[in-house]
């Protein structure tokens, strides 16, 4: 969020205006008359366009930010809730710009763009206006030092009154960037005051979620009442897991098979009253029954879940060792106190796939209780857990 993005500005030095977070509209008085004179109320939501959605408005004074923050407090802006206001000095402004750092996975490299007609959607600009907006990649190995932000300045044309302080902000950024393990950081718009300073006014940041054991501080910039609550607990356990509305639980052995599992299901789910895929769920290579165990056990407790389809292709890990690992998921469940009672649909097939059928076989023989039907084909597996969907929902 904003303010957020810009607590990290503050901590490497590239300049913003004093602000304060509130929930309430009283907090927002609060904040309002510590900053004094005319603020700037803007909604905190992880989704751009809040400008335009009516979430960022000028206040007069503390009475008029109550005003304000009861308007934009509640607001759904594109799917997101406001549930925090930035309460920040109202600035006069000359001229807007862009600057940003970003990962450019295309062209395996750092990129820094920036434009001196700031303030737009950058996307319009960039389509409508391409050469208005410079491109620089940045090598990752040298950085950005002084020459760099001067040729990445100069690309976008910034006058020679606020070029100076452009080249300094430009490595504060990516001081920002590198230190903080970014993959963007983006300030739409960088404003030119009347009396010629240059203040970040908006800001943004994502953080590589990959760099996270060495940032601590990081886990407060988390917004865990915006989690999906299975997500989160998948998170805790290291679990690929993305929920989705559907009544078929997934799980699968590899991003790329998922995938097309979620395909094949909602392809299927059309022919049995619509049902579609509850979730993404890849469980990896080399997954052991606790790992196995651990994904049934999130898919199980989501209530939409009916039914579960578990298609997984034998390689690395081979088909045996992954019917052993369903083996003793149901086991583990059982011995916490979750039996698994929904039916479950399973493909095995690739490396070692007829005794990992086997074991699956004599599993359910041996436990009448167990709920387990095994189907060779995907189509055809997928067809029957929707069927099963379909007939319990
Ligand atoms: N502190 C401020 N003082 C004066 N004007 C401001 C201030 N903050 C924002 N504005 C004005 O409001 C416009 C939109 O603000 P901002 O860039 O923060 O939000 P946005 O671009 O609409 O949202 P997003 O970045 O999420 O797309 C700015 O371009 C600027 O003109
Ligand atoms: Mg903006």
């Amino acid at each position: 969020m904003e303010y957020q993005a810009k607590e990290l500005f503050a901590k490497h030095d590239v300049p913003v205006l004093p602000g304060q977070v509130a929930e309430t509209p009283d907090e927002a008085r609060r904040a309002a008359e510590a900053i004094g004179g005319q603020v700037v109320v803007k909604a905190q939501v992880k989704i751009g366009g809040r400008g335009k959605a009516g979430g960022v408005k000028l206040a007069d004074d503390p009475d008029d930010a109550v005003a304000k923050s009861e308007a934009i407090l509640g607001m759904d802006i594109k799917g997101h809730t406001v549930h925090r206001v930035l309460v920040t000095e109202a600035s006069d402004i000359a001229e807007e710009y862009y600057v940003s750092f970003l990962l450019d996975r295309a062209n395996r490299t750092f990129l820094a763009m920036a434009s001196v007609e700031g303030g737009v959607e950058i996307e319009q600009l960039a389509a409508e206006r391409p050469e208005a907006l410079a491109m620089i990649p940045v090598d990752p190995l040298a950085g950005v030092d002084a020459a760099k932000a001067a040729e990445i300045a100069d690309a976008a044309g910034f006058s020679a009154d606020v070029r100076d302080q452009v080249v300094t902000i430009l490595q504060q950024l990516w001081t920002v960037f590198t230190t903080e393990d970014a993959t963007l950081v983006e300030v739409n718009p960088l404003v030119k005051t009347p009396d010629g300073k240059i203040v970040a006014l908006d800001g943004k940041v994502s953080l590589d979620d990959n760099a996270a054991f060495r940032h601590d501080d990081h886990a407060r910039f988390e917004d865990s009442a915006a989690a999906d609550p299975l997500e989160a607990r998948a998170k805790e356990k290291d679990l690929n897991y993305v929920k989705l509305s559907g009544e078929v639980g997934i799980i699968g052995n590899g991003a790329g098979l998922v995938m097309s599992t979620l395909d094949v299901v909602a392809y299927a789910g059309e022919e049995f009253n619509g049902v579609k895929p509850a979730n993404f769920l890849d469980i990896g290579g080399g997954a052991s029954a606790e790992v196995m165990a651990n994904g049934l056990e999130i898919i199980l407790s989501d209530p939409e879940v009916v039914s579960v389809f578990v298609n997984v292709f034998g390689g690395i890990t081979a088909c045996d060792a992954v019917a052993n690992g369903i083996v003793h998921a149901f086991e583990l469940l059982e011995s916490r106190g979750d039996s698994v009672t929904k039916p479950l649909v399973v493909r095995l097939d690739g490396n070692n796939a007829e005794e990992g059928r086997r074991i699956l076989a004599d599993f359910v023989a041996s436990a009448a209780a167990v709920n387990l039907e095994q189907v060779d084909t995907m189509d055809g597996a997928a067809r029957r857990a929707a069927e099963l969907a379909a007939a319990g929902k």
